[in-house]
């Protein structure tokens, strides 16, 4: 029998996930997930970096793990824990921060495209505005992987050159006590194509930063309000449309059985179908889809509910690992 092969995923806790990371992230980690040994963790201390608001941090770590979790994710299969929770992650950073060139971080893409922003904005100290946490976000990443002996991390495209900087950091360790200890080098795996990218309420790609996203929890009258508000032409009902080039549509096919979206598409391009409809059925489509879910996620999110329990099991399990990787290090470089 192969041996089991174990696989990890951050994942940020910068606010409620929106229906284009449900479609690009969410759901289809869920179907990866199948029979894998799986770990999913809420990477809290990585959103530290940006977020500064207590309240904030604290509501948003709440709201992703309910979302994953009213989203289908079984903690009975999978773990799932926070970051904050494993003190040997930081542990390990501090020993991986001795192997890791200094080079290597200061060509790491987020720094530097912090660096290239204050050059471009006639700044003379091009670290301007960096912290220390985000000079160090690959090594704390690199961390998050390497305690739990990961050998595949399900990322997107984005995050591909912190796992080589994972997988390159593991060989340093190797490379020097390897007779006592290695790592498993850890490895990406990539969402394939561009099926998986959803349009914004605008037509550019969703995304929060474009402030163009559909929350997935909305609650149902703000969801209406929000998929009334996408901008459409003024083609008569009558006349013939292209589903194509159609925001509504697009998202439709996303979320609809394929009969239905195919039946809608006849419609469209027919004549006969307005806009005001299709997104009347893109609401509908949408209710259906998440409306038993929200009920789930607000019943997690609330304070006091179970989340709290789940997470603190998930930690426990995650710790049994995380512990027995930290005495295996700490052996291997002389500190036991
Ligand atoms: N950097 C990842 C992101 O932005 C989140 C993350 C943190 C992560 N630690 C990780 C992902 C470890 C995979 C493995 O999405």
């Amino acid at each position: 029998m192969a041996a089991t092969k174990t696989y990890l995923t951050g994942i940020q806790t910068s606010g409620m996930p929106h229906i284009g990371n449900y479609i690009g992230a969410i759901k289809p980690a869920l179907e990866a997930a199948g029979d894998n040994d799986t770990l999913y963790f809420l990477a809290d201390y990585h959103s530290l970096n940006s977020v500064k608001d207590p309240d904030k941090l604290r509501h948003d770590i709440r709201s992703v793990a309910a979302t994953w979790l009213a989203c289908g994710l079984d903690p009975e299969r999978t773990t799932i824990y926070r970051q904050s929770s494993i003190p040997e992650v930081f542990e390990l950073t501090t020993v991986l921060t001795t192997v890791t060139a200094k080079g290597l971080m200061n060509r790491a893409h987020a720094y530097k495209a912090a660096r290239d922003r204050n050059e471009a904005a006639g700044n003379a100290d091009l670290d301007a505005g960096v912290n220390m946490g985000l000079f160090n976000y690959p090594i704390l990443m690199a961390a998050d992987i390497l305690v739990m002996e990961a050998h595949v991390v399900p990322v997107g495209r984005d995050q591909a050159q912190h796992i080589e900087y994972a997988a390159d950091i593991a060989k340093s360790f190797n490379h020097l006590y390897g007779d006592s200890y290695s790592f498993p080098i850890p490895q990406g795996s990539f969402p394939e194509g561009e099926a998986s990218i959803l349009p914004g309420i605008d037509g550019r790609k969703m995304s929060k930063s474009y402030d163009n996203h559909i929350p997935i929890f909305l609650p149902e009258n703000k969801l209406k309000k929000l998929v009334r508000r996408i901008p459409t032409d003024s083609t008569p009902v009558e006349d013939p449309k292209d589903p194509d080039t159609s925001v509504p549509f697009q998202l439709l096919s996303q979320f609809a059985d394929k009969e239905r979206t195919a039946e809608t598409r006849k419609r469209l391009e027919a004549g006969g179908m307005g806009w005001g409809e299709l997104k009347n059925d893109l609401f509908e489509v949408l209710n259906a889809t998440f409306g038993p879910m929200r009920e789930r996620y607000d019943e997690l999110v609330a304070p006091g509910s179970e989340l709290d329990d789940i997470l603190e099991a998930g930690a426990a399990r995650a710790r049994e690992r995380s512990r027995a990787t930290l005495a295996k290090v700490r052996a291997a470089v002389g500190m036991d």
